[in-house]
């Protein structure tokens, strides 16, 4: 059965409605609301990059992968969506050419990263919960953590925040509602609607462990004096270029790698 044909049933309502709760929590994580509170700094923005470009690595190759794929097809807007480019032209903004060679993420991330490729492979209607997940929340409470950014971090808008602008999208609000009429078009059976459904909770979950452990990596580098130089540099703890390498850095100290060890316990 068609989830669009039952009445207040559409996919873009039910999705909203059950992952209310998850959005409210995610808002309220530590690192959102120093976010929204203007308390950002650059090794904060550079490692949450970090982090993005992972999750969109994986995202994205999974949708180009299954593009042809009955429920991506329709939800598939590569011009318009698309992440990884403006986040690799970041990401060189700060980190230079050698960019992916300074690429920190935590274990959050590479689980977060794990399951996207997983259900690519194996149950592509679960992209579509992802997929909304992280570009409806881009083109909403982004465009403003976007504009936070910008003024906390004093940027201009060519200069790192490529990852929050949507050259192709004119107006936010008429792209989410042609996005939503064409994830209600999508042909599920009630089974799979529920997974869909079910997913897109996680989808959050995934995204609010990410935040978490970001905040604890940063509360940790912090303590140890290890999150920035004078340039707002991060030292490096994991690098993924390609496969993923544990690369501590030496005079973090006991402390930091200790911890650390359990932040990475996905490796
Ligand atoms: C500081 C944090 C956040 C703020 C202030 C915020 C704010 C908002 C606002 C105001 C909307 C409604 C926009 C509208 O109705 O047009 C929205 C929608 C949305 N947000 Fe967030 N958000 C935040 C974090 C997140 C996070 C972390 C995610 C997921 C990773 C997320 C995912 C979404 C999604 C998927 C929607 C679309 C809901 C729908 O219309 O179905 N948001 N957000």
């Amino acid at each position: 059965m068609k989830g669009a044909n039952r009445i207040g049933s559409d996919l873009s309502e039910q999705i909203k409605e059950v992952t209310k709760d998850n959005h409210v929590r995610a808002e309220n994580t530590q690192l959102m609301l120093n976010y929204q509170k203007g308390q950002i700094t650059l090794p904060q923005y550079k490692i949450l990059l970090c982090s993005l470009y992972e999750i969109y690595r994986a995202l994205e190759s999974e949708l180009d992968r299954n593009s042809s794929h009955p429920a991506v097809e329709p939800i598939y807007f590569p011009q318009e969506l698309a992440r990884l480019e403006p986040l690799e032209r970041d990401l060189e903004y700060f980190f230079g050419p050698q960019w992916r060679k300074q690429v920190i993420v935590p274990a959050a991330t590479h689980k977060y990263a794990e399951r996207l490729r997983e259900i690519g492979k194996s149950n592509p209607n679960l992209l579509v919960a992802h997929a909304y997940t992280r570009y409806l929340g881009d083109l909403s409470g982004g465009q403003v953590l976007g504009k936070i950014t910008q003024k906390t971090l004093g940027l201009n808008s060519n200069e790192g925040v490529a990852f929050f602008s949507f050259p192709g999208v004119t107006s936010p609000h008429r792209f989410k509602q042609l996005y939503r009429s064409r994830m209600n078009s999508i042909e599920l059976s009630e089974e799979e609607h529920r997974k869909v459904l079910d997913e897109a909770v996680r989808a959050f979950e995934f995204n609010i462990e990410v935040f978490d452990d970001l905040q604890k990596m940063l509360s940790i580098t912090e303590a140890s004096g290890g999150s920035g130089n004078q340039n707002g540099q991060t030292t490096p703890l994991t690098a993924i270029s390609g496969s993923p390498v544990i690369q501590f850095t030496l005079g973090l100290g006991v402390v930091l790698a200790t911890v650390a060890m359990g932040v990475y316990a996905a490796f």
